[in-house]
């Protein structure tokens, strides 16, 4: 049987209502991820990626357009998406294994404490396990909550600026680290970012989104640099050129502007 696409957004908007008036957050938004693939989205502030990716989860529901997870609309999708936000989240009081079995507890998921050692095992943090998070470095830290999003196994991971935290050198590490395990684990991604680079290493495809109301302004394809990772990426000869078209792609005039 074949797969079903991971995400497919067809005419997407959104128009947030509260007492002080609507905000349109994204209007006429089309994209489409594909099994596998890392999907970078940018765009700027406030144009509504994090609305986006809520959409996706099923936390809110479009007023337009159509929306499918795996096949499904997003409210009978939620247990194929993992969110992973931009502050890792652990819990200090709990061990690092506690903290990644937490994501199963929370779906009343049982038996998950093999598959959870074994992911921390094969990424290095067999040895931290019994550990407390303020014992490990910023960069485990962020590997341990992309760890605990894995447990329940979604289908999608959800990734909003999930780096923000981290210093330069730690996250071009972490990026490095991060699209390994997704590859490995088999899993697609929509990965939110404000940082080009980190897109153009991290991501299979890019999706440059307008201010708001967002709507994709432009895509990338970036399949012709799947075989390098994101630290040969950054030393490739197109990785500069590439840079400047997304920089382009992200200008926007201000109204008004004189
Ligand atoms: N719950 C809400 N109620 C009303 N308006 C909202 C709500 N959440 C977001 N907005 C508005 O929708 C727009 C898009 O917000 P969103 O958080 O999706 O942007 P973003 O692209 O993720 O921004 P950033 O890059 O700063 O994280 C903004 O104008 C914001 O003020
Ligand atoms: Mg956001």
């Amino acid at each position: 049987m074949e797969r079903p696409i991971p995400v497919v957004l067809k005419d997407v908007g959104l128009t947030y209502h509260t007492s002080d008036g609507e905000t349109k957050a994204v209007e006429h938004l089309s994209l489409t991820l594909k099994y596998g693939d890392i999907l970078g989205i940018v765009g700027p502030s406030g144009s509504g990626k994090t609305t986006l990716l809520s959409v996706v989860a099923g936390i809110l529901a479009p007023t337009e357009g159509k929306v499918e997870v795996c096949g499904l609309p997003p409210s009978e999708g939620k247990d194929k998406c993992g969110y992973m936000l931009q502050r890792d989240e652990l819990f200090p009081w709990l061990t690092i294994i506690d903290n990644v079995l937490l994501s199963a507890k929370v779906k009343g998921l049982k038996d998950r404490r093999a598959y959870a050692e074994n992911l921390l095992d094969k990424y290095g943090l067999k040895a931290y396990a019994d550990r407390y998070p303020r014992e490990l470095s910023g960069g485990m830290r962020q590997r341990v909550a992309l760890i605990r999003t894995l447990v329940p196994s979604p289908e999608i991971l959800l990734l909003d600026e999930p780096f923000g935290a981290l210093d330069f050198q730690t996250r071009v590490y972490v990026v490095d680290d991060v699209r390994k395990i997704i590859k490995n684990e088999g899993k697609s991604a929509l990965f939110v970012t404000h940082d080009i680079s980190e897109a153009i290493s991290m991501c299979d495809a890019l999706a440059v989104l307008s201010a708001r109301p967002a709507h994709v302004k432009k895509f990338f394809d970036l399949s012709r640099l799947a075989h390098l990772s994101p630290m040969q990426r950054r030393d490739d000869p197109s990785f500069g050129a590439l840079y400047d078209e997304v920089w382009k792609a992200l200008e926007f005039k201000k109204e008004n502007e004189i």
